[in-house]
């Protein structure tokens, strides 16, 4: 087998790169798509379900795929410090492609909203890391200008090179499934990744690698779901802190997304999150991040639209190692503790 080189080498035709550009890379990409039987059943009607699962990244989440091509395009400018604001995932992916890219990486993360593993990942990884009083709009305003005024490149998702890398993620689907999927499910924040995907399968479409479009179906956190309601929400919240967002950036291009794909937005609450994140768990043996399970949560609460014996792909952008404290809380584990280290014991509550 041939070692993968990273989604920049893979796709290089499809990217804006060119030999001048100092390729940075942690072999991101190639995530497995991975059936899901549990939640098809859960579904009905034959209908067929895939789990686009991006938490098998370098840095745990779909993020790497934007960071190796925002990173090496700034390298390649001769920048020498990124910046972003993050609810944890950018920021750990910022962290680590500007590292080993030999830049410096600030990031501004929403402080005490920020999940545990995200964090550790931004703090080892070597970021210059400040927590701001304020949530993360309030947080990417700030980058912004900053990004403007002083010689710092900007990797949130208004970072075109961003959305670039990320759409590869589409062609992989495409190439999994050897057509696109007639639905493609996907939890919405700041909504770069619903227009990155787009694009993706718009692109490999038009080159003929698939013959039709999914309806692109957005899902967002009911407590934090400027798409659905038309409007910025002032104080976004939810479980789900990755799309903890109430004025996303790409906005403009998601409503473009939802009117070319005939697609919709639609809030999940919190408990619904948490049901799809224990139904992936203990019913397909996978652990994402409570953002992610939106996605499945989503499919679940519209299956009825899905049409008979259609393919469905949830995306699972972040992996579940990255919130270890909403998995410790949220769970239906049979957890003893104080055990006395004795075989009749364990036998005993063991039930033998
Ligand atoms: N899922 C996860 C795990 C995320 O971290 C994010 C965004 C999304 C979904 C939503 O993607 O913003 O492209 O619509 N996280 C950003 C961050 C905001 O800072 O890590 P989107």
């Amino acid at each position: 087998m041939q070692d993968w080189p990273g989604l920049i080498e893979a796709y290089r035709s499809w990217l804006p790169v060119s030999d001048a550009t100092p390729v940075v890379t942690l072999r991101e990409g190639a995530t497995p798509l991975i059936p899901a039987p549990v939640i098809a059943e859960r579904v009905g009607r034959g209908v067929k379900v895939f789990l686009k699962y991006d938490g098998l990244n370098p840095t745990g989440s779909f993020k790497d795929r934007g960071m190796t091509m925002a990173i090496s395009k700034a390298k390649e400018a001769g920048s020498e410090a990124v910046i972003c604001a993050s609810t944890g995932n950018t920021s750990a992916a910022a962290a680590a492609y500007a590292r080993r890219g030999g830049m410096r990486a600030f990031v501004l993360i929403p402080d005490g909203y920020v999940a545990q593993g995200k964090l550790a990942q931004a703090l080892l990884y070597g970021a210059e890391v400040l927590a701001v009083q304020g949530n993360f709009d309030r947080a990417l305003a700030i980058v912004r200008d900053v990004a403007d005024r002083y010689p710092v490149t900007l990797v949130n998702s208004l970072n075109p090179y961003r959305l670039q890398g990320q759409k590869t993620a589409a062609f992989e689907v495409v190439d999994a499934l050897g057509e696109a999927p007639d639905w493609l499910c996907i939890p919405v924040g700041n909504a770069g990744n619903i227009s990155a995907y787009w694009m993706g399968f718009k692109e490999y479409r038009q080159a003929g690698h698939s013959t039709v479009l999914p309806r692109m179906m957005g899902f967002q956190a009911a407590g934090a779901a400027p798409m659905v309601l038309g409007h910025t929400v002032e104080q976004p919240d939810t479980i789900a802190t990755a799309i903890r967002i109430g004025n996303p950036v790409n906005k403009e291009n998601a409503l473009n997304v939802r009117k070319e794909s005939n697609g919709d937005f639609m809030a999940v609450t919190d408990a619904e999150i948490i049901d799809a994140y224990k139904l992936l768990g203990q019913g397909e043996g996978i652990f994402c991040e409570p953002a992610s399970a939106a996605s499945v949560a989503g499919l679940i609460k519209r299956r009825e639209e899905v049409p008979a014996g259609a393919t469905v792909v949830c995306v699972l952008t972040g992996n579940g190692l990255k919130d270890p404290t909403t998995a410790i809380e949220n769970n239906d584990a049979t957890f003893h503790t104080g055990i006395a280290p004795e075989t009749e014991t364990v036998a005993k509550v063991m039930g033998f």
